[in-house]
C-alpha cells in the first residue's frame, strides 16, 4: 500500500512538473547567459477610475510640466498611492464590477473605464550598463506607461505586446523606480467583451547591452525538396553600450529528442546603440514532420558570444510541416489532405473574464482537442504567446488574424508585430489581415490590404495571406484580389457560385453557423431568454451547426470551417438582449461544459473511436406520456434505442443530420446503443434521478504547483441518493477556499446569470457549476475547497499544492508611501543662508535641478573652502496619510550636517557631518508641503542629499 501511495506521489511529481514545462514559453532563456527574463506580474498597485493631473498654473509649474521625468499625477515618481488596492496579474477589473443595463451590450453590460496600476521597481548597483527591457503582452485597450515620470509608451490596441527599452530611465541601488500605468478602456477595438487592464503576463528583460532583441530570431523552416530543408535563421542584435561590439551568433537546431541536428556560427559588428542582422541558414535533412497527432517541435537555440564568453540566449521552438491550400481539393498538411475542423474563439473564461491564466487556457484547448478541433482562429486578435505555444503542443491549426485593418505606420507595426512573434509557431497555417470590413468589396479596400499583405509577406513568405470577408468578393476590384486565400464569413449560398468564377482561387470558410443554444436547456423560451439545444435556431446570417458542417464538408474545394463560437463569451448575447449578458454561440458555455452542439461535432470530427450520445437528460418528472424528442448522435454505421430495456427502435446513422426519435416519456433509462457492421461497439446511457442530496467537486487535476499562476477549474454538480448528478438542480453553492490558494472566480453558464463572479456563493445552472481556484505564490501543503448547499451533504476537496521553484520573478516593493525625486538645489554658500528665502516663481535658472541619487554637490573647487553651505527644496502634498502628525519624512542618506526646515519651521536638526540616514516627524497639518534641506558639509567636500527621500506613515 505505501509503495501505491508513494508511487501515486511519484506519478502526481512528475504530472507537476510536465504541466509546468509544458507551461514553459516557447521563446525563453537560460540564467546563465547573461539574459534573465523574469515575471512582473506581482505586486502591482491598483486604482480604479481616472486620477486626473493637476491643473498647470504659474510658471514654474508650466515650465516643469514640458521637461522629461516630470509627468504629474498618478503618472508621476511621487505620488501617494499608499491606499491602493494590491493587485498582481494578470488583471480584469471588469469582471470584478456589477453588471449594468445602462452598459453596452457588446460588453457584456460591464462597466469598463479607467484606472491606473503603479509598480516599484529596484535594481541593484551591480546591474548598472545592463539592457532593461519591460514587456506588457496585452493591455485592454489603451495604456500611456511611465517610468520615472518619463512617458516612455503608448499602446494602441488590447491585442498586441509593449515591449518598452527602459534602460535610459533607470536609477539604481537603493532608489525605486516608478512605473505608472494609465489603462483606458473606455476605447473599444471590438463588439464583444475585452476587459479591463492589465490582463496578460508582464516581464522586465534584463540582459547585456548587446542582446538579441524581442522577437528578433526569424527561425521559420522552408522545404527544398522531399528531403532537404533550411531554417534561413536571421537573428536582430541591438547594443545600447557605449562601444561597438564584435560578436559571434551561433545557431543550434535540437530535434525533439534533445539531439543536435545542425548548428552555424557567423561573426557580426553591432554598432553603438544601433542593430545588425546575422544571417545563418541552417540545413535540415529529412526531419520528423509536426503533425495533428505528433506535433514533433524542434529547438532552434541562439548564442550571442563576445570575447568568448555567452552574452546572450534565446531559444524558440518550431517544427517541420508542409502546408498547401488547392483552389480544388481544399488544405493539405505534410501533403495529406485534412479538412479544417476549426473552431472561432474569443479569449474570456467564465469567472475570470479575459485574465485567463495559463493552465485554464491549457484546459481550454484540452476540451477542443476532445472534441475533435483541429484548427484555431483566434478571433479576432492576436492570442497570448503562451496560447500559441499549447496550440503547437497540442498539435491545432491556427489562423492567428490582425485585429486593426489599417496600413497607417501606427497599425502597420501591429501587424508587423503579431507576424514577426508568431512566424516560428508551425501550428499558424494562415495570417489573418481583419475580418469583416466594410470597404471589402471596393478599391479602397483592395488597396489597404494589398498593403497590409505585402507588409506581411515580407516577413514571411512561407505562409497565405486571408481576409475573413462577409461579402464583397464578387465585385470587380476588392480584397480578395489582394489575399492568398479567400476567407468567407458565412455567404453558404455564395460558396458555389464564387468557387466556378474564381477556380484557381483557394477557399475556406472563415466563420460559420452562428447557432443558439442555451446549455442544459431543451425548451425554447423567449420569455426567459433561453434556446432549446436542439440545434433549430441561428442567425440569420449564419446556420445550424449541422447545416454549416455539411456545406463545407461535403464540397472537397472548400478547405474548412470555423464554427462560431467554441465556446460562449461575454457579450453579443444574440438574439437576446439585457438580461442576457453573454452570447449563446458556444459549441461549450464559457466554462467549457458541453452544449448538444459537443456531441454533434465530436462525432462528425472524430473518426478513430466509436462514440454515441443522446440528448437530452432523462429527468422530465411531470411530463409522464408526453412525446420527447430525443436525439442520438453517433459515428458508427447503426443506432438502436432502447427505454428501461424495450426496443424503441433502429436507425442508419445520418452523419449530417443525426438520429431523431419521438419517445413518450417515462421515468427510468434510456439507453443508445451503437452497431459498426453489425457489432455493438458503443453504448450510453441517461436515467432519471432523484432530487439532489449531495454536493460533488470534481477537481480537472490531481494537484497544483505552488507557484500563484497555476490554477485550475472545479467542476461543482450535485448528486442524488445514488450518486447520479443531477441534470436539472440549480441549487445555490457557497464556497470556502483555504489553505495554499484561493478561489478566483466561478461561473455556471448561465448567460442570463448577474451573480458576482468573484463572490462567495454562484448557483448550479442546469446541475453544473465551476468554481477556479489558483495556488499561493511559494506555497505548498494543501488548498481545501468546501461547497455547501441548503438541503445537501457538504462536498469538499484537498488539491495538495507542490513547492516549486516557480519562474523567476521580481521582488515586489511597494514602499515608499510618497517618493521625493525632485529637487531644486541653489548656489553654495560660504555662510549659513536664510533657508526660508524665496525664489522666483520664472526663475528656473539661477537654483539648478537635480534628482536622487545625484544630489552630491562639491564645494565650489577644492581650493574654495568656503562655499560649504547647500539649500535643497522641494514640494509635495501632505495629504489625510501624511498630514495625520503620525508621518515622517525620511533621508536614507544625507552627507554633512542638516537642518530640515517645512513650510518655514524647523523640523530638526542632523547635527554629525557623516552620511547617515535621518528622520523628522511631520506635522499634524494638510495642504501644500515645501521642505527646505540646509546642508553643512565640510569645507571641500561633497556633501547634500543621496538614496531615496521619501515620506510615509510611522511604524
Ligand atoms: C460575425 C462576426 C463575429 C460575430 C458573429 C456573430 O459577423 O465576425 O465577430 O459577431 O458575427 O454571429
Amino acid at each position: 500500500m505505501l509503495t501505491f501511495i508513494s508511487s501515486l506521489r511519484q506519478a502526481w511529481r512528475l504530472c507537476i512538473i510536465s504541466i509546468l514545462l509544458s507551461l514553459l514559453p516557447s521563446t525563453f532563456a537560460f540564467a546563465d547567459s547573461g539574459r534573465e527574463r523574469l515575471s512582473l506580474d506581482r505586486g502591482w498597485l491598483f486604482h480604479p477610475g481616472d486620477i486626473s493631473m493637476p491643473e498647470i498654473v504659474g510658471h514654474s509649474a508650466s515650465y516643469g510640466n514640458a521637461k522629461a521625468g516630470n509627468a504629474r499625477g498618478a503618472a508621476a515618481t511621487k505620488y501617494n498611492d499608499s491606499d491602493w488596492r494590491k493587485v498582481d496579474l494578470p488583471h480584469d477589473w471588469a469582471v470584478e464590477g456589477p453588471f449594468d443595463p445602462r452598459a453596452n451590450i457588446s460588453q457584456g453590460y460591464r462597466p469598463r473605464g479607467i484606472a491606473w496600476y503603479r509598480r516599484y521597481l529596484r535594481v541593484d548597483e551591480s546591474e548598472r550598463g545592463r539592457y532593461f527591457e519591460l514587456q506588457f503582452d496585452g493591455i485592454a485597450t489603451h495604456a500611456s506607461i511611465w517610468v520615472n515620470g518619463n512617458i516612455v509608451h503608448r499602446n494602441w490596441s488590447g491585442y498586441n505586446a509593449s515591449n518598452i527599452d527602459i534602460t535610459p530611465y533607470l536609477r539604481y541601488g537603493d532608489v525605486s523606480n516608478t512605473i505608472a500605468i494609465r489603462v483606458d478602456a473606455e476605447q473599444m477595438e471590438g463588439w464583444w467583451y475585452e476587459g479591463a487592464g492589465i490582463y496578460r503576463h508582464a516581464w522586465l528583460l534584463k540582459s547585456d547591452p548587446v542582446h538579441i532583441m524581442t522577437d528578433g530570431v526569424h527561425a521559420t523552416p522552408k522545404q527544398i525538396n522531399d528531403r532537404q530543408w533550411q531554417i534561413p535563421v536571421a537573428v536582430t542584435l541591438d547594443n545600447s553600450g557605449k562601444q561597438a561590439a564584435n560578436v559571434k551568433v551561433e545557431v543550434t537546431v535540437f530535434s525533439p529528442d534533445d539531439k543536435v541536428v545542425a548548428s552555424k556560427i557567423q561573426s557580426v559588428s553591432v554598432p553603438v546603440l544601433g542593430q545588425a542582422i546575422a544571417k545563418l541558414p541552417v540545413a535540415i535533412n529529412q526531419p520528423q514532420r509536426w503533425t495533428l497527432d505528433k506535433p514533433a517541435l524542434y529547438r532552434v537555440k541562439t548564442v550571442v558570444l563576445q570575447d568568448g564568453k555567452t552574452v546572450d540566449e534565446v531559444s524558440l521552438k518550431t517544427g517541420f510541416r508542409s502546408i498547401r491550400f488547392d483552389a480544388r481539393q481544399g488544405f493539405f498538411l505534410n501533403d495529406q489532405h485534412v479538412k479544417l475542423q476549426g473552431v472561432c474563439l474569443h479569449q474570456d473564461h467564465a469567472g475570470v473574464g479575459v485574465a485567463v491564466p495559463d493552465a485554464i487556457w491549457e484546459y481550454r484547448l484540452r476540451r477542443l482537442k476532445e472534441l475533435g478541433v483541429n484548427a484555431i482562429r483566434f478571433s479576432h486578435n492576436a492570442p497570448a504567446p503562451e496560447v500559441l505555444d499549447m496550440a503547437d503542443r497540442m498539435g491545432f491549426l491556427v489562423m492567428d488574424e490582425n485585429r486593426n485593418f489599417n496600413p497607417s505606420p501606427d497599425y502597420m507595426k501591429q501587424l508587423q508585430w503579431m507576424v514577426r512573434r508568431d512566424r516560428h509557431h508551425p501550428g499558424v497555417i494562415l495570417w489573418s489581415v481583419f475580418n469583416e470590413e466594410p470597404v471589402q468589396g471596393t478599391e479602397v479596400g483592395y488597396e489597404m490590404a494589398r498593403r497590409m499583405t505585402a507588409a506581411v509577406k515580407a516577413l514571411d513568405d512561407t505562409r497565405p495571406v486571408t481576409a475573413a470577408m462577409n461579402g464583397g468578393f464578387f465585385t470587380a476590384l476588392n480584397v480578395s484580389h489582394a489575399v492568398d486565400v479567400l476567407g468567407a464569413n458565412y455567404q453558404v449560398p455564395d460558396y458555389d457560385r464564387y468557387h466556378k468564377a474564381n477556380p484557381d482561387k483557394p477557399f475556406t470558410s472563415a466563420e460559420d453557423t452562428s447557432a443558439f443554444m442555451t446549455r442544459g436547456e431543451f425548451t425554447t423560451d423567449k420569455s426567459r431568454n433561453i434556446v432549446a439545444s436542439y440545434d433549430d435556431d441561428f442567425a440569420k446570417w449564419g446556420n445550424s451547426h449541422r447545416d454549416a458542417w455539411q456545406a463545407i464538408d461535403s464540397r472537397l474545394y472548400v478547405a474548412g470551417g470555423f464554427v462560431w463560437t467554441g465556446f460562449d463569451y461575454r457579450g453579443e448575447p444574440t438574439p437576446h438582449e439585457w438580461p442576457s449578458v453573454s452570447s449563446v454561440f458556444g459549441i461549450m458555455d464559457m466554462n467549457g461544459f458541453p452544449k448538444t452542439a459537443y456531441y454533434m461535432h465530436q462525432v462528425q470530427w472524430i473518426k478513430d473511436r466509436p462514440l454515441i450520445h443522446i440528448a437530452p437528460h432523462w429527468n422530465w418528472q411531470g411530463q409522464e406520456g408526453k412525446e420527447i424528442r430525443v436525439m442520438v448522435m453517433a459515428n458508427v454505421e447503426r443506432i438502436k434505442l432502447l427505454l428501461n430495456g424495450r426496443e424503441l427502435g433502429e436507425q442508419k446513422v445520418d452523419p449530417y443530420r443525426m438520429n431523431t426519435f419521438q419517445v413518450a416519456y417515462e421515468p427510468g433509462k434510456l439507453e443508445a446503443l451503437g452497431y459498426q457492421e453489425g457489432k455493438e461497439v458503443a453504448h450510453t446511457s441517461v436515467e432519471t434521478t432523484g432530487k439532489a442530496t449531495a454536493l460533488q467537486l470534481l477537481p480537472d487535476r490531481a494537484s497544483l504547483a505552488g507557484d500563484g499562476r497555476d490554477a485550475m477549474p472545479i467542476t461543482v454538480r450535485a448528486l442524488d441518493a445514488q450518486g447520479r448528478a443531477v441534470p436539472i438542480d440549480n441549487s445555490e453553492v457557497s464556497f470556502a477556499v483555504s489553505g495554499a490558494g484561493q478561489s478566483i472566480g466561478h461561473g455556471n453558464g448561465d448567460p442570463n446569470s448577474h451573480e458576482d463572479e468573484k463572490g462567495k456563493t454562484r448557483k448550479l445552472f442546469n446541475g453544473l457549476a465551476q468554481l477556479i481556484v489558483q495556488s499561493h505564490f511559494d506555497s505548498s501543503g494543501e488548498l481545501l475547497v468546501t461547497a455547501t448547499a441548503p438541503g445537501l451533504t457538504a462536498a469538499s476537496v484537498r488539491i495538495p499544492v507542490q513547492k516549486t521553484a516557480g519562474i523567476p520573478a521580481v521582488a515586489v516593493s511597494y514602499a515608499p508611501t510618497l517618493y521625493l525625486q525632485n529637487w531644486r538645489l541653489s548656489p553654495t554658500f560660504a555662510t549659513r543662508p536664510d533657508p526660508a528665502q524665496t525664489l522666483a516663481d520664472n526663475d528656473m535658472n539661477t537654483w539648478s535641478w537635480g534628482q536622487a541619487p545625484m544630489l552630491e554637490v562639491d564645494a565650489r573647487g577644492s581650493d574654495s573652502k568656503e562655499n560649504h553651505f547647500h539649500l535643497f527644496r522641494s514640494n509635495f502634498t501632505l495629504d489625510k496619510t501624511l498630514g495625520s502628525g503620525k508621518a515622517r519624512l525620511l533621508f536614507s542618506r544625507i552627507n554633512g550636517k542638516a537642518e530640515v526646515w517645512l513650510n518655514g519651521k524647523l523640523l530638526g536638526t542632523k547635527t554629525s557631518v557623516n552620511t547617515g540616514d535621518f528622520s523628522v516627524d511631520l506635522p499634524a497639518v494638510e495642504g501644500p508641503a515645501q521642505v527646505t534641506v540646509l546642508v553643512e558639509g565640510e569645507p571641500g567636500k561633497q556633501a547634500g542629499l543621496e538614496g531615496n527621500i521619501i515620506a510615509e506613515p510611522k511604524k
